[in-house]
């Protein structure tokens, strides 16, 4: 694009909200209604206008430690700050946990003085809770044993891009009460949506992760309901998710949890009580023969690789909304 041609793409820029109460993204919560709706109101500008942003993180370098595996997540984020003109440095963390050389207390510290964010795939939540509490700089949650906000934002893009107002739309999420599904609630409750949620007994979702969303719904006219069979939860929906049976961390439980959840697999035949126009969801990677079918997989309402391809426009407007606009904040001189 030439100058000119790049500065009139500028121009048409709508005005860039202004979405987060704090300069992190640990948890849904973290956005609350109006940062949610802001997030996918940029993510909708940066797709169609990705030229206009690509100085927008120019000068900025951000750090990424995974300790579990990620095509998606990594590649997104990436490719993303790639496209942004900014900077990102890989540190595969598999083989130990953050915290295992040092305290994330000092890590923090460190990271502070050489980058402008941080993003994190832990294990435990409170990695990530400590990272933001200690770093001066921006946190990102790119999973955890608890939430996966990037992914049920890049969920609620594309279901916004299928079916336009989300106030009228029902998803129904049928498998285990996981990470995704904790996000999944958060933004259904932020948005005003309503979500089903059907799990086998004992593998529901976290208490205090329910009990906040259910407060976020109490102000947005959010619906969500809990229930144990997957056809009732199915029945009429717009949109049918379903996510590993077990997650990463829990592979020495899949036997059992496969017996458990067997009822739980999507199929033509369960996703014949949905709507007709009924779209099929997955974070990904998928467990073709488990959680859900090949067939259902593979047919032409999966809308699987265009949630897949959103991760990237959603988690540019996060970067962007964090980072892009706001001046760094001074380390702090106290190592409270
Ligand atoms: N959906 C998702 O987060 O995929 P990855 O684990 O490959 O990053
Ligand atoms: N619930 C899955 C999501 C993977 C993207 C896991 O945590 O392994």
């Amino acid at each position: 694009m030439n100058p000119q041609s790049a500065s009139a793409a500028r121009a048409a820029i709508p005005a860039i909200p202004q979405a987060f109460s704090r300069r992190d993204l640990v948890s849904t919560r973290d956005l609350g209604p109006s940062g949610v709706r802001a997030v996918l109101h940029l993510a909708r500008i940066m797709k169609s206008r990705p030229a206009a942003f690509s100085r927008a993180l120019a000068g900025k370098q951000t750090v990424m430690f995974f300790e579990k595996p990620s095509l998606r997540t990594r590649l997104t984020f990436e490719s993303g700050i790639a496209s942004l003109g900014g900077t990102s440095f890989f540190v595969d963390q598999t083989q130990a946990r953050l915290d295992a050389r040092e305290t994330v207390r000092d890590i923090a510290h460190n990271l502070e003085r050489w980058f402008d964010a941080i993003v994190l795939r832990t294990f435990t939540q409170t990695t990530i809770e400590s990272m933001a509490e200690h770093a001066s700089i921006p946190v990102i949650n790119a999973l955890s044993d608890l939430e996966h906000p990037c992914q049920a934002l890049a969920d609620y893009f594309t279901l916004a891009e299928r079916f336009g107002e989300l106030r009228s739309i029902t998803l129904a999420y049928v498998g285990d009460g996981n990470n995704v599904a904790h996000s999944l609630l958060l933004t259904a409750a932020c948005l005003g949506s309503s979500l089903r949620l059907a799990h086998p007994p004992g593998y529901g979702p976290d208490r205090e992760i329910l009990g906040d969303a259910e407060e976020l719904a109490q102000s947005t006219g959010a619906k969500l309901e809990l229930m144990s069979d997957p056809r009732t939860a199915v029945c009429g929906a717009d949109a049918v998710y379903t996510d590993a049976w077990a997650s990463m961390g829990q592979e020495q439980e899949s036997g059992e949890r496969g017996q458990i959840f067997a009822p739980y697999q999507v199929s033509a035949e369960l996703m014949a009580h949905a709507a007709p126009h009924a779209v099929f969801m997955h974070c990904l990677p998928a467990h073709r023969g488990c959680e859900v079918t090949d067939a259902v997989m593979d047919c032409e309402r999966s809308l699987i690789f265009e949630q897949a391809e959103n991760r990237l426009h959603v988690q540019k407007a996060v970067l962007h909304l964090l980072l892009a606009s706001g001046t760094r904040l001074p380390v702090r001189s106290a190592h409270a």
